[in-house]
Order: structure tokens, then sequence, then C-alpha cells
């Protein structure tokens, strides 16, 4: 039935990281990334179409949004009332059932769960590849929230804008887990946008890292492929380690890192170097560091990554699925 549909997305963390556009109007990502999709961090979004409405209306977490958070949603309603030749505006009430302060960004889920729940009350058939592609022109790993499990979105070739995520491996391919050091409370640093358009326009490292990643990406898919740890987590560190090299090197610098995330980024070696524990770090824009092991050892990991100094709590996730139409 159209004229309304709710939709909840997930959260998903990069194992390759995209970092950098190919093309800034389209929003295409310079590199390929890889992401897995993390079961408890939930955006549930309804879409109502409102033929009283002479504009679109958007309520995030039960509060009017402000203008500047609306233009990117009403930007994607207008492509998705093109397509349905439909011209009445709709009500977005979206919430987040995020893990208090998890540090992870709930845009990816957001953008996911309204392309799909848009394009259901506008009467639109469900079409995950479309879906995709609308939320990547909001928010490129947005488009990779589509799909549950391990997900990949190709770089772009400029000018061509039909670019979409794909799903690699289902949510139960591997007993995966991601346990996230909370470092901060809600601080507001340079948003990924802003950071890497910097990194593109200023870094020196910013050809290497295009050249680059494509490799990394390709060694993280072989890894989550043949289920080896080893392989997967010394390319996802080589992918946030060089993104945040290049970050770091732009100008002005763009650093995210805080005390507690050198500790935890020790505590997470000295975990596989002492005690040989198969874990991992990754981090985004933003100064929370990322453990990645088998569900066999998180606990221990959860533990020693919450006795840490700097690390203010920690949250456990796990493989989860794709969007989920109500
Ligand atoms: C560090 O998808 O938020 O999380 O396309 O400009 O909206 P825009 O950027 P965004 O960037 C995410 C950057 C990252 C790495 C990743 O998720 O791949």
């Amino acid at each position: 039935m159209s004229g309304r549909a709710t939709v909840v997305a997930r959260a998903n963390i990069a194992l390759a990281k995209y970092w950098g556009k190919s093309d800034e109007a389209l929003n295409l990502p310079a590199v390929p990334s890889v992401s897995m999709t993390l079961a408890p961090m939930r955006t549930e979004t309804t879409v109502t179409l409102e033929p009283s409405l002479d504009h679109d209306v958007f309520e995030l977490d039960g509060a009017r949004a402000s203008d500047k958070e609306s233009v990117r949603v009403s930007t994607m309603l207008a492509e998705i009332r093109a397509e349905a030749h439909d011209k009445t505006h709709a009500r977005v009430a979206s919430r987040n059932f995020f893990p208090t302060a998890s540090g992870l960004a709930s845009s990816a889920s957001g953008f996911a769960a309204l392309a799909a729940a848009a394009r259901a009350a506008y009467g639109l058939p469900r079409d995950d590849r479309r879906a995709s592609i609308l939320a990547r022109r909001a928010s490129a790993s947005a488009a990779r929230s589509i799909f549950g499990g391990f997900v990949e979105l190709p770089a772009g070739t400029p000018g061509d804008d039909s670019l979409a995520a794909y799903p690699l491996f289902g949510p139960d391919h591997w007993d995966l887990r991601l346990v996230v050091a909370v470092i901060t409370e809600g601080r507001k640093d340079v948003s990924s946008r802003d950071g890497m358009g910097i990194s593109r326009r200023t870094s020196p490292y910013y050809e290497a890292w295009v050249e680059k990643s494509p490799l990394i990406a390709a060694r993280i898919r072989e890894g989550l492929s043949k289920q080896d740890l080893a392989m997967l987590g010394e390319a996802t560190e080589q992918s946030f380690t060089a993104m945040h090299a290049l970050a770091f090197a732009s100008s002005p610098f763009t650093l995210y890192f805080q005390p507690g995330s050198l500790a935890a980024l020790g505590t997470v070696r000295r975990l596989r170097d002492v005690e040989g524990v198969g874990v991992y770090a990754t981090m985004d824009a933003g100064p929370h560091v990322k453990a990645l092991c088998r569900a066999k050892d998180v606990e221990h990991v959860a533990a020693t990554l919450g006795q840490t100094q700097g690390v203010l709590r920690t949250i456990v996730a796990d493989p989860g699925p794709g969007i989920e139409l109500a």
C-alpha cells in the first residue's frame, strides 16, 4: 500500500574506508569501501504522504530537524517524487535506537531507511539497488546500510550516477564482533564530508591513498571470504591508519585522535602481541576506537578496553541484516 511506509535500517562500520570523492556533485567515492552492518544500531523511519503540506517536514527523535538537516532529506524526496510522478509532500519521522552515545554516526542508517521508506510510501516497487543509489547520493556510507552482513561500495566513475552498494556475504557468514570503545560524549568533530574534502584538496598523500585503496579493499574481501582474521584485520588497520595519516597531513590538519584513542589502540595491540588474542582496530571521523574480534574473545576484549584509561564505556555489535520494511 502506498501513502505511508516504515523501514528499519542499521549503521555500518567500514573495514575498508571510503574517504575522498571522485565526483563531488554526484557524491561518488574515489575508493572502494567494504563494511559490516551492525545489528544493534537501528534507525526507524516512517514516511507519510500528506496532501495538505506545501513542503516536506522532517522530525528527528521527536523534534523538528533544522533546515540544514532537512536539505538532504528533501533532495532525496524530490528525486523519488519525480520517479513516482507524484507531487505530494511528505512528513518524515526518524528515530534512532542506538546504544547511548555510541559514537557511531546515524546518518548511514538514517538515509538508508529514508530511501527505502520513501520509495514504498510513494508506491514504487521494492528495489534495493535503486534505494542504495538514492542513499549514496545523500551520504555514500548510507548506500551500504541497505544490505546486511558484509557489503561493498565500489569506487565511482566521475559522471556515472548509477553507483550502488552490493552484499558480499550475509550476516551469518562469520561470527565477528565489533567492540566500540567510547572516548567522548557527543563532542563535534570535523565532519567526514569536510574532512575528506580537505584531504583531497590539500593532503600530499591523497594520490597514494587513491592508488593503494583498491589493494587494501581486495585483501579485506579475501580475508572475509577465507575467514582469515589476521588477513582481514591487518588490512582493516592499514585502511584506517592510511586514512588518518592522510587527514592529519592535510592543511589545516585534521586530527580525530584523543589521548583515550591512543590508549585504546595500545590495548588492542597489547591484547594481540602479548596475549595472542585476534583483535584489530579501526577508527572513523571521531576519537572512538572500534575493535574487531571473534565472538569467543569479545567479553575479554570488551572488559580490557573498558578498563583502559580514557575509555568511558564499551558497546558490542554483531553483524546485522539489511533494511526491513514494517
Ligand atoms: C570515515 O558517508 O559520512 O565513516 O558521502 O560526504 O556523506 P558523505 O560522507 P560519509 O563518510 C563516511 C566516512 C567514514 C568511512 C566510511 O564509512 O567508509
